[in-house]
């Protein structure tokens, strides 16, 4: 091992450790949120609980990804068809109330086996579908198809949705952590791109030629 494997392996720990040191007063907050709300009688703020519920969500799911992506072998663990993972990350989405979003999923009859993580996996799939859904400021199509491809497996979702600027596109080439929202992270690429490259795979995500985003992801079939 050399001293920039050393390193980094440190740089993973750290960030375990104080993932798990957030969480203590994030589960603080919830609690005073929770007690405040219930003495709040008159019902006058139900608005501001949910805004910082949702917050608070948001954070401790990062959190759970910072300890989940650092945990050695994390990524190794179980066989997993793809299509039913993928079926299963999205599902929430697919049932928002009110929603003006079509989604497409094409999956074919035979399983696509890959080696991984669920959970860490999961993360990828649900990380670039918020992707796309936010792209499309409410309205649009998102395609999501799975197949194989080359001895590959392979992942395609595309949205028609606002597509990436040129500075974001170099952005993403140089793997900086950057966003463009008003409530982002600027994680959630990096993240993606790091799951898959853990996976033994590759994430691309590029413009589409008639507009509005595509991601790739490529899997080791197992
Ligand atoms: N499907 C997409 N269409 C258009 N722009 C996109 C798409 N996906 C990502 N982007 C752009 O890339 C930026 C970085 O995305 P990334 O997922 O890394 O962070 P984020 O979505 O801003 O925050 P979070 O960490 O909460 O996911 C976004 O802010 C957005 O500008
Ligand atoms: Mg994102």
């Amino acid at each position: 091992m050399n001293e920039k494997e050393i390193s980094l392996d440190a740089r993973e720990m750290l960030a375990a450790s104080l993932a798990h040191e957030i969480k203590s007063p994030l589960s603080l907050v919830q609690a005073n949120i929770d007690f405040i709300e219930l003495c709040d009688t008159e019902k006058k703020h139900l608005k501001n609980y949910s805004v910082m519920r949702n917050e608070l969500r948001k954070a401790n799911e990062l959190v759970g990804s910072l300890v989940e992506l650092a945990k050695p072998d994390g990524c190794r663990g179980e066989r997993i068809d793809l299509r039913d993972l993928a079926l299963e990350a999205v599902s929430s989405y697919l049932i928002t109330p009110g929603s003006e979003i079509d989604f497409v999923i094409k999956k074919g009859d035979d399983p696509l086996y890959f080696m991984g993580s669920r959970q860490i996996f999961a993360m990828l799939i649900s990380g670039t579908v918020k992707n796309a859904i936010e792209a499309l400021g409410g309205k649009g199509k998102i395609e999501i198809h799975m197949f194989r491809s080359g001895g590959a497996i392979i992942m395609t979702v595309r949205d028609n949705g606002c597509g990436l600027t040129q500075d974001a596109l170099e952005r993403i080439g140089n793997d900086e952590y950057f966003t463009t929202k008003r409530y982002g992270n600027g994680m959630g690429i990096v993240i993606c791109k790091r799951i898959a490259r853990d996976h033994g795979g590759t994430y691309e995500i590029n413009n589409g030629k008639d507009g509005g985003c595509v991601v790739r992801v490529t899997l080791p079939p197992a």
